[in-house]
């Protein structure tokens, strides 16, 4: 028995998909305003705008794969089973195409439409930017299912009390600049799990794990997810 370990992922981790970052050189936020294309505001002012960005995205997922960090966590949930819980804040589909099942996504799904008219979630893998009919209502009325900055995210508790109950807590390829998921090392601290961060560079969270390596997560995940599986501890 390893243990109970939360992961959390971040861009990073889809980055050697092919899956640009937001706040890296090059990252999505460069050429993008956050507040024109990931807000509510942004909505209400411009919804063809938004649409065009993830109407963009969506299409770009369909030419990338899940890459050696994901794969090596679904191996890890071969393992473990439910003692290990995936919390992304990415909206990509990589983690379940490598074969992962115990997934949060705290920021929502790229694949995946709202209605503002009914409250339904569908699949989605088409455009929203021709402003297509609600399959539940046939209201025009469907959004991205992705939480915007000023919105909360999904599934919040589940999470916390993932945290209240892990032993070990590991954060993938996150600057940790953005709340409440830059939060989640402090609050497992405090419930006594151990930590490490897995990062391509010192992240602003750095300061606050047990420990830390820095490198591509294509290496460094299938090494670590090695050692957990060889009973060499969890960190
Ligand atoms: P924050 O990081 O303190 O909180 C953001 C909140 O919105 C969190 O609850 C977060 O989970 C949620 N959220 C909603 N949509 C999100 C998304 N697409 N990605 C990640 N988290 C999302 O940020 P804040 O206090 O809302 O932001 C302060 C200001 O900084 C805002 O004006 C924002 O536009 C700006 N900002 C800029 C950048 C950038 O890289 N340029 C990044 C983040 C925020
Ligand atoms: N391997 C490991 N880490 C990497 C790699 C790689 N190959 N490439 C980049 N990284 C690291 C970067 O060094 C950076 O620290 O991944 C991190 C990505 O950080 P961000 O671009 O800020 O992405 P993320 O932390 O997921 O952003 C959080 O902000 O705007 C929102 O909705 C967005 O969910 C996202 C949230």
């Amino acid at each position: 028995m390893a243990g109970r370990i939360v992961v959390l992922t971040g861009a990073g981790i889809s980055a050697e998909s092919g899956v640009p970052t937001f706040r890296d050189a090059d990252g999505l936020w460069e050429g993008h305003r956050v507040e024109d294309v990931a807000t509510p505001e942004a909505y209400e002012t411009s919804p063809s705008t938004v649409h065009r960005f993830y109407d963009a995205r969506r299409q770009a997922l369909g030419a990338v794969e899940p890459n050696a960090a994901h794969h090596a966590l679904a191996r890890l949930e071969e393992h473990l089973g439910d003692d290990l819980l995936v919390v992304t804040q990415n909206i990509d589909d990589l983690h379940e195409r490598a074969g992962s099942r115990h997934v949060i996504h705290m920021h929502g799904e790229l694949r995946k439409a709202l209605c503002r008219a009914c409250e339904g979630r569908f699949e989605w893998t088409g455009d929203l930017g021709d402003f297509p009919p609600c399959p539940g209502c046939q209201h025009s009325e469907l959004r991205p299912d992705v939480v915007w900055f000023g919105e909360i995210p999904y599934e919040m508790d589940t999470i916390i009390e993932a945290l209240a109950d892990a032993t070990a807590f590991v954060s993938i390829g996150t600057s940790g600049a953005v709340y409440p998921a830059a939060g989640f090392v402090q609050q497992a601290r405090r419930f006594g799990a151990d930590t490490l961060e897995l990062n391509l560079v010192p992240s602003d969270g750095t300061p606050w794990f047990a420990r830390a390596r820095h490198g591509r997560a294509g290496e460094l995940v299938p090494a670590w997810v090695d050692e957990v599986l060889a009973g060499r501890g969890l960190l």
